[in-house]
């Protein structure tokens, strides 16, 4: 399962908003459908988002191949392609690379040339992916040495990135070691990531999956019915705290609650170490219709007062776990992190 395909001057998008309904593939022509399918979740989850944006700035630098402004104008076009999604990092550091690569080519190099090196990059970042995930994977899965089911939220598969996923590839891994019994999905208001996309990815793979309401998550944990949780993340921060779909900081205090270890699976590219904690992070507020609506069908008073962060941050003190492509994190804080970096970096 992949969430995008590269075809060299277009780039093809699995529309996630309309899954599980219809697999249906968006052809972005050029970068301002990408941001636009970036803004409208049809590309959604971290790594994928910095992935898309990345082939987003190839298109852009294609279409003004011809202009004497060129660069210039790569830089516009790769700034508004920042302005989309606010919280995950994944995008700005994809973006920053994309911008790396453009000062690196000699000033006296063609246009076109430069354009070929872009195209280059954006395909070492989704290769990249595709291989810290594996990495991920393989690490996360040494801490499952017997069958335990597993309860996750949103959804940190193939579909939230390149392929395999985050906390989904580690799921993976573990299941093909014979050591996941169930995985049990919260649905993930107000957008279902859980039930549309995680319900879903899980089912075509035949993992065993139950599928709970996000308020079914304390009494599942109560119950014994889960020994851990993985999420996926957005951004990390120097100190291990951990910016993910909203509703994750609510299981992490409800593991910790019941004795169950929080893990968290992300690469190094959700990693912000230019801010100290979690404060820091800056989180998205989406349009009200979002909780006002399921699908289409209003389910609330059209002139009520809503709320709408669509992420927030569990604060490191309830992670056991940081789950990387380099290795793991046991218990992070200032220190731990701060050790890991400099072996690892
Ligand atoms: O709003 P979304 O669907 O982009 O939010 C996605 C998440 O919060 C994921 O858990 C996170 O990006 C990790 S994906 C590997």
């Amino acid at each position: 399962m992949e969430s995008m395909r590269w075809n060299g001057d277009s780039l093809e998008l699995l529309d996630q908003t309309k899954l599980p309904k219809a697999l249906e593939y968006i052809h972005c022509q050029d970068y301002r459908r990408v941001g636009l399918a970036i803004k409208r979740l049809e590309v959604r989850g971290a790594p994928a988002i910095g992935a898309a944006a990345a082939y987003g700035v190839v298109l852009g630098a294609q279409e003004v191949v011809k202009d004497a402004d060129f660069r210039e104008k790569v830089a516009v076009i790769a700034e508004e392609l920042r302005q989309t999604r606010p919280t995950a990092v994944n995008l700005f550091w994809a973006i920053d690379r994309m911008m790396a690569c453009l000062d690196a080519c000699d000033a006296d190099m063609a246009n076109d040339a430069v354009a070929v090196k872009l195209e280059e990059e954006a395909k070492v970042i989704e290769e990249l992916d595709r291989e810290v995930n594996r990495s991920m994977s393989e690490h996360g899965a040494t801490l499952f040495t017997e069958p335990v089911s597993i309860l996750t939220h949103c959804n940190a598969g193939a579909l939230a990135t390149v392929a395999y996923g985050t906390a989904l590839g580690v799921i993976r891994q573990a299941h093909a070691e014979g050591h996941v019994v169930r995985v049990f999905a919260d649905e993930t208001r107000p957008l279902l990531q859980g039930a549309r996309l995680t319900a879903w990815e899980l089912n075509e793979d035949g993992i065993p999956v139950t599928l709970i309401t996000d308020n079914m998550a304390g009494w599942v944990m109560k119950q014994k019915k889960v020994q851990a949780v993985i999420v996926g993340a957005d951004r990390i921060t120097s100190n291990g705290d951990v910016a993910n779909k909203i509703g994750t900081y609510s299981v992490a205090v409800l593991a910790k609650e019941h004795g169950i270890p929080f893990y968290v699976a992300a690469p190094m590219s959700t990693f912000d170490w230019t801010m100290e904690s979690g404060d820091e992070i800056p989180i998205e507020e989406r349009d009200a219709d979002e909780v006002k609506h399921v699908y289409g069908v209003q389910t609330a008073p059209l002139d009520i007062d809503v709320f709408n962060p669509a992420f927030d941050v569990t604060p490191h003190e309830y992670v056991a776990a940081i789950i990387t492509e380099k290795g793991i994190i046991h218990n992070p804080n200032k220190e731990t992190m701060a050790r890991f970096k400099k072996e690892k970096m």
